[in-house]
């Protein structure tokens, strides 16, 4: 009914005039889609890698405030796994992993910081320091998958994704916090 004022200039000879258009936008959003799975594989991986690695960082961690965001991560990360897997159910397909060579690469550096610090508030440094690196992978990624869900319309993801996205950013502050803490202080005077 009425005038389209907006599309007016695309109606055309084929008298279907938004389907040219939605064609077009429709490759894309199926393309974006491939990239949207490939992402979520991809953090599902480093997701469940991550909760793998904690317990060791915990175990190597000195400060008890340090231990105690380690641990409260670890919760988390294993909910946010299982937030993974109601995304891809939201979108009607079984949750698989891919493997993430950075968040691999990012864990098996804390390892070697771990396998070579000194034990204590060195030590507690170069965890916090690795720690950060993770979350900052994960932030940029979570920050990236919600833009495409949101893109393509996906509301259940985009809340789900969102909520994970918080945590981390919450997550990544805190180890801020602990940084500035005694530790960083700790770990100067240990070297003096
Ligand atoms: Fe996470």
């Amino acid at each position: 009914m009425g005038n389209h004022t907006s599309h007016s200039t695309t109606t055309s000879k084929s008298g279907k005039q938004p389907q040219e258009k939605s064609g077009k936008s429709s490759m894309k959003s199926s393309q974006l889609m491939k990239l949207f799975e490939d992402q979520l594989k991809d953090i599902y991986w480093a997701e469940k890698a991550l909760k793998k690695a904690l317990p060791a960082m915990i175990k190597n961690a000195s400060s008890s405030k340090l231990v105690d965001a380690l641990k409260s991560h670890l919760t988390e990360t294993e909910k946010q796994v299982t937030r993974l897997e109601q995304v891809f159910e939201s979108i009607d397909k079984k949750a698989s992993a891919k493997k993430c060579d950075a968040m691999d690469g990012l864990i098996k550096e804390s390892e070697e910081i771990m396998e070579s610090c000194e034990e204590g508030a060195m030590c507690d440094a170069g965890i916090i320091s690795a720690g950060q690196k993770v979350e900052h992978y994960e932030i940029a990624t979570y920050g990236t998958l919600r833009q495409f869900a949101e893109t393509l319309g996906l509301t259940e993801a985009v809340s789900l994704l969102e909520a994970t996205l918080k945590e981390e950013k919450a997550a990544d502050r805190k180890l801020s916090e602990l940084a500035m803490d005694a530790i960083n202080l700790d770990a100067a005077r240990a070297k003096a």
